[in-house]
């Protein structure tokens, strides 16, 4: 049975909503699509980028919401590029990556989810331990073709249950507990 409220996504990024709508799905949660590109302070702290997105999203629809902000962390790179990480992506890209590491290459995904109503704003964080692969592997978007996670050897591009196991399905399971409980 579906939550008969309507919950929003807003993002500029298709694959993200793609992916939020079958994991939401999954917990009996229907999220609908509102494109647009949002404001992003500069920050170290994705929380607070998500809060501030969240905030201006609502400011512009007015409906129940969750926004998305995610960030690669790579130990080698000290936790680089992290909150930088859409910046680094269309700047250097995966190629550009590749070429800065050497033997270390563990990282973590980080994905924080918030959601905002009128009165209300909670977070919720998760993350997946795992490295970079040496070589571009798969045709995912964004980092997925050059993310392992732990316990795998594919990369998220190259696994079809990406969506049972990653840093945007743990977040969205938290949000769903409280959400489907509140
Ligand atoms: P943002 O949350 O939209 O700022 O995303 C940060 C960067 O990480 C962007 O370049 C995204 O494409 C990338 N990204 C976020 N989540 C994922 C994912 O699940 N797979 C691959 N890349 C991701």
């Amino acid at each position: 049975m579906h939550k008969s409220s309507d919950l929003y996504f807003v993002s500029s990024n298709n694959h993200k909503y793609q992916e939020a709508k079958t994991i939401l799905d999954s917990f009996g949660i229907k999220l609908r699509f509102i494109k647009l590109n949002l404001e992003e302070i500069q920050s170290n702290s994705l929380k607070e980028i998500a809060v501030s997105k969240a905030r201006d999203a609502f400011s512009k629809c007015k409906k129940p919401l969750i926004i998305e902000d995610d960030g690669i962390f790579i130990n080698f790179l000290h936790g680089f590029p992290g909150p930088y990480s859409s910046y680094i992506f269309k700047t250097i890209g995966n190629n550009g990556i590749l070429n800065l590491l050497k033997q270390n290459r563990k990282a973590k995904f980080v994905s924080i989810i918030t959601y905002c109503d009128k009165n209300i704003l909670q977070s919720f964080d998760a993350k997946i331990d795992g490295s970079i692969s040496k070589h571009v592997k798969g045709k995912g978007w964004g980092y997925d073709p050059i993310f392992i996670p732990n316990n795998s050897k594919k990369t998220f591009a190259e696994l079809n249950n990406k969506n049972e196991l990653s840093h945007r399905y743990k977040a969205l399971k938290k949000f769903s507990n409280w959400y489907l409980h509140k």
